[in-house]
């Protein structure tokens, strides 16, 4: 295990390290929570002793006079706390909007968990087992699914956790802010050796994560894998151009607005494409015949995120 890099220095660190972009802001969260939680607990907890010790059985408080109504003092103590909670929570949607909108340009990283490891997978067909290079400063974003069981990706230096569920993506997204190696954790219990599926996010210089990238390349580009899937699998002899098949043609399909046969409109995500291989009698496209067999069984995670990158792709080069 390699030591928290937050204690490293031998102070004491309520929060350990912040590595992300978001971290900080994350830890003032908090922080603020803290200190509002904590002073109104102190505050309740001074009255309660006060009051036990003045009206105990025996003393000699005056007990007797009507009790006194102070409008303007209910009314504050009702509003101000009530105010300050109304911030938090605003403050605290703000920032889980921001968690939820990658900045365009990020580097996208596929991600596949399963009982009892982390996969990923670069677009440039770099892969990886328990371990993430990442390139300092430079926004990251993570698509993730599950081949097994709901796991979780937790990376405390980055103040991040995201499930990891099987049958559709999630997404993470961060930009390292510190050179060196954050752990990884699972944080959803997955079976027996949830406690070993560890790892680490290596964050480098950009100039070396590129060299990084490009050293020991054997595999295609995941894009280029996932064109060879579509021949292979005969996705092409229906949704070609040149095909005798009535099929939607895919190119570009990726983030399009999709209208379907029963009336529904969507945009054609991951998560569409991929239910339109592994169900695609779901969301059937208006105009079309519900003719097309069902993948599941045949492509692995790994296969399906490369044809999605394939499709993604296609747009790509439409554009
Ligand atoms: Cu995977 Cu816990």
């Amino acid at each position: 295990m390699t030591p928290d890099p937050g204690t490293g220095d031998g102070g004491f660190h309520l929060l350990g390290t912040a590595a992300s972009s978001i971290a900080g802001d994350t830890d003032a969260l908090f922080l603020a929570m803290l200190l509002l939680c904590g002073t109104v607990a102190f505050v309740l907890l001074v009255l309660v002793i006060v009051f036990s010790v003045r009206y105990r059985r025996g003393s000699s408080a005056e007990r007797g006079k009507p009790v006194r109504r102070l409008t303007w003092l209910e009314v504050t103590w009702t509003l101000v706390p009530l105010g300050l909670f109304v911030v938090i929570y605003a403050w605290a949607a703000h920032q889980f909007m921001q968690l939820y909108r990658p900045p365009p340009q990020a580097l996208p990283v596929d991600v596949v968990a399963k009982q009892w490891m982390w996969k990923l997978q670069h677009r440039n067909g770099r892969r990886e087992i328990n371990e993430l290079h990442v390139p300092l400063g430079q926004p990251v974003e993570l698509k993730m699914t599950s081949q097994d069981v709901i796991h979780s990706f937790f990376v405390p230096a980055f103040r991040l956790k995201q499930d990891v569920v099987p049958g559709r993506y999630t997404s993470l997204w961060f930009t390292a802010t510190q050179l060196g190696s954050f752990d990884l954790y699972c944080a959803e219990y997955c079976g027996s050796q949830h406690s070993q599926m560890t790892g680490r996010i290596v964050v480098m210089q950009p100039a070396e994560f590129s060299r990084w990238a490009a050293a020991g390349l054997h595999q295609p580009g995941l894009a280029q894998y996932g064109f060879a899937l579509f021949r292979q699998l005969g996705c092409s002899g229906c949704h070609d151009a040149r095909s005798t098949v009535h099929a939607p043609l895919l190119e570009g399909i990726a983030g399009r607005t999709v209208h379907l046969q029963d009336g529904r409109t969507l945009v054609a995500d991951d998560n569409y494409l991929r239910d339109s291989i592994l169900e695609p009698h779901k969301d059937v496209v208006a105009g079309f015949a519900p003719v097309m067999p069902s993948f599941a069984g045949q492509v692995s995670e790994e296969d399906i995120q490369a044809l999605i990158a394939y499709l993604h792709s296609t747009g790509e080069k439409a554009r």
